[in-house]
């Protein structure tokens, strides 16, 4: 099987590097980018073959990974239009971009949406993503392989869970960033170091996600493990309450899952 990836960015790269481990490819991957700049970069990694130019690349491709930003997306589709035949696989990272308008613009009929996050740059992203209805469960099984190898990832059951797992996955890392930010801010006003408070906050996280990912608890019941009625856990966690903290962090997701469901409609 060969795979192409259009668009050597922070995101095409992250996944040409996963897939290109993957045992599912006996070739090198193909990586195509328009910019000089990028294509000399690309002739330095020995196990991708770089491409300036789609007809040279497209139709050697089983599967097309298209990780260019959405406003390139029309000029790129029409480019690959007369290219394409219709047993090759499009998969798009592309924000906001849906599967009716990849078809249309692209003639691609067999296509995936997925919605990577930023974590799949140190193996740890998850990837949602959904098919159009003629992706049979063996591609779709061969897309889950090549998707996983940045992470994990989770097949959904329609477009608008896409743009939830924006709201999830997708920003999620900025608000671990944004209560980490809060931590070390709180830490460094108790006089700790900054090198220090930097420790502090990130094992904590480390050591906190590790916990619950060796276990089947739930957040609630590792909070209740922590904190004792009186003490300085359950301080924090009555602070957190008081604020209202719980019901504005849900309500931050949903207003990311909106703004994608607003991108995809301009798009
Ligand atoms: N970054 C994230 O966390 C994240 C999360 C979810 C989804 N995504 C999606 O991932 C996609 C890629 O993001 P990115 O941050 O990796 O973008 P990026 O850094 O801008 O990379 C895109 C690359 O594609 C090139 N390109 C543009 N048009 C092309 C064409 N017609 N043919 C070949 N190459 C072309 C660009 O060249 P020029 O620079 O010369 O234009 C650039 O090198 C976006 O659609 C974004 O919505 C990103």
């Amino acid at each position: 099987m060969k795979v192409l990836v259009i668009g050597a960015g922070n995101m095409g790269l992250t996944y040409a590097e996963g897939m290109s481990k993957s045992k599912l490819l006996k070739e090198n991957i193909m990586v195509m980018d328009k910019s000089d700049e990028k294509l000399d970069e690309l002739h330095q990694i020995l196990h991708f073959d770089a491409y300036s130019n789609l007809e040279d690349c497209i139709p050697k491709a089983d599967i097309i990974f298209v990780a260019v930003k959405p406003y390139h997306a029309e000029e790129l589709f029409k480019t690959i239009k007369p290219l394409v035949t219709s047993d090759q696989i499009l998969i798009s990272i592309m924000a906001g971009i849906t599967i009716d308008v990849i078809q249309n613009l692209s003639g691609v009929s067999k296509v995936v949406r997925a919605m990577p996050n930023l974590p799949a740059s140190v193996g740890l992203g998850l990837t949602s993503y959904v098919s159009s209805s003629n992706v049979s469960r063996i591609e779709l099984l061969t897309v889950e392989g090549l998707l996983s190898t940045t992470g994990k990832s989770i097949l959904v059951s329609n477009e608008n869970l896409i743009d939830a797992s924006t709201g999830i996955s997708g920003s999620g890392p900025a608000y671990v960033f944004y209560f980490m930010q809060s931590m070390m801010e709180a830490a460094l006003q108790m006089g700790f170091s900054k090198n220090d408070s930097k420790l502090l906050v990130s094992q904590t996280f480390t050591g906190a996600i590790e916990l619950f990912n060796q276990s089947n608890l739930s957040p609630n019941s590792w909070m209740q493990k922590v904190a004792s009625k009186g003490g300085t856990t359950q301080a924090a966690l009555d602070s957190m309450d008081d604020n209202n903290v719980n019901e504005l962090i849900k309500e931050a997701a949903f207003a990311a899952f909106s703004r994608a469901v607003e991108l995809g409609k301009v798009s």
